[in-house]
């Protein structure tokens, strides 16, 4: 059922909560949403699916589009898109329509996914960024996705995501759960891929990726790849493409390509936040070994 998730402020968030997870509502496009979710267990799996995950505002959208531009040996953008892609966000006969190699995408946790998909060894590209900066993203997105009707205060959001009253829940508990995914299933393919490595030396990171997904890219393929996704010309080709979306966001104004930078946190968290902020990471990611750039 839908569900506004408030907080002490009488601020409040509308998601779906389905036995206590919580994801967008998407009940205008898909009015069955929660039957669909429900039924992704069974979902069919093609051996050359590729699924990106990665707790939402991580930068899921830009390797879509880098792995999609690789499997598909072209830095051209038509036919690209990612909104059709999103696991939990469509319909199971748009799943499977999709033409292969699908590149899917996904925030929910590993032991959600098709089974099919697991048992498969579909490949996974899983996707890090520093929670101060997704904290900001996210953010931001939630007051501009309509779908969300939330007008909340930023000086009152940090609470609510480090307790997890957002859609997809805890950070925390995300991270450390593909964390330890990662670690229970050496034999599993899974290559991880930061943000901030990304936005530091993307031809590098294009290369690996290319590896890793067993595509043969010489240079030139790369570098338009790597230019082709740089933010500027994303926002400007994307938003473009995706105009048909707009009523979607408040005032109209396509946000998924906000500022797209490393660091931004520092211009939006106060002094206390951020010692807040850091306590309650040093205190849940303390076994960690996820490394996060910039966190101090
Ligand atoms: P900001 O809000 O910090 O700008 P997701 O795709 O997982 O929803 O993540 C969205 C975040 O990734 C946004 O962060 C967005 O601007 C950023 N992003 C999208 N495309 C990008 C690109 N080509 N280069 C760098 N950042 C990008």
């Amino acid at each position: 059922p839908i569900k506004y998730l408030k907080d002490e402020e009488g601020e409040s968030m509308r998601v779906l909560d389905i036995d206590g997870y919580y994801l967008p509502t998407f009940d205008k496009i898909i009015p069955n949403q929660e039957e669909e979710v429900r039924s992704i267990r069974t979902w069919k799996a093609k051996d050359d699916d590729v699924l990106l995950c990665a707790y939402p505002k991580s930068g899921t959208h830009w390797l879509w589009e880098v792995a999609s531009m690789l499997l598909n040996g072209s830095a051209d953008r038509i036919n690209l898109n990612k909104a059709s892609a999103m696991l939990e966000l469509i319909p199971q006969p748009m799943y499977e329509d999709i033409q292969s190699p699908r590149v899917l995408n996904s925030h929910i946790y590993f032991r959600m996914l098709p089974e099919d998909f697991v048992k498969r060894k579909c490949k996974i590209v899983y996707i890090l960024r520093n929670p101060k900066d997704v904290a900001v993203s996210f953010f931001n997105h939630h007051f501009k996705v309509l779908e969300y009707e939330y007008s909340g205060k930023w000086e009152n959001y940090i609470h609510r995501f480090l307790t997890g009253q957002v859609d997809y829940g805890s950070w925390f508990d995300y991270t450390l759960d593909w964390e330890k995914v990662i670690q229970d299933n050496p034999d599993y393919p899974i290559h991880i891929i930061s943000y901030e490595d990304m936005k530091k030396d993307g031809t590098k990171e294009i290369k690996q990726l290319a590896q890793f997904l067993g595509v043969k890219a010489d240079e030139e393929l790369i570098k338009c790849i790597a230019g082709a996704c740089d933010f500027e010309r994303m926002k400007k080709e994307k938003n473009l493409l995706d105009i048909a979306t707009a009523d979607e966001w408040r005032d109209k104004e396509l946000g998924i390509y906000r500022k797209g930078q490393v660091g931004d946190w520092k211009n939006w968290f106060t002094v206390a936040q951020n010692e807040l902020f850091d306590t309650v990471y040093a205190e849940r990611m303390k076994n960690s070994k996820f490394q996060f750039r910039c966190m101090v």
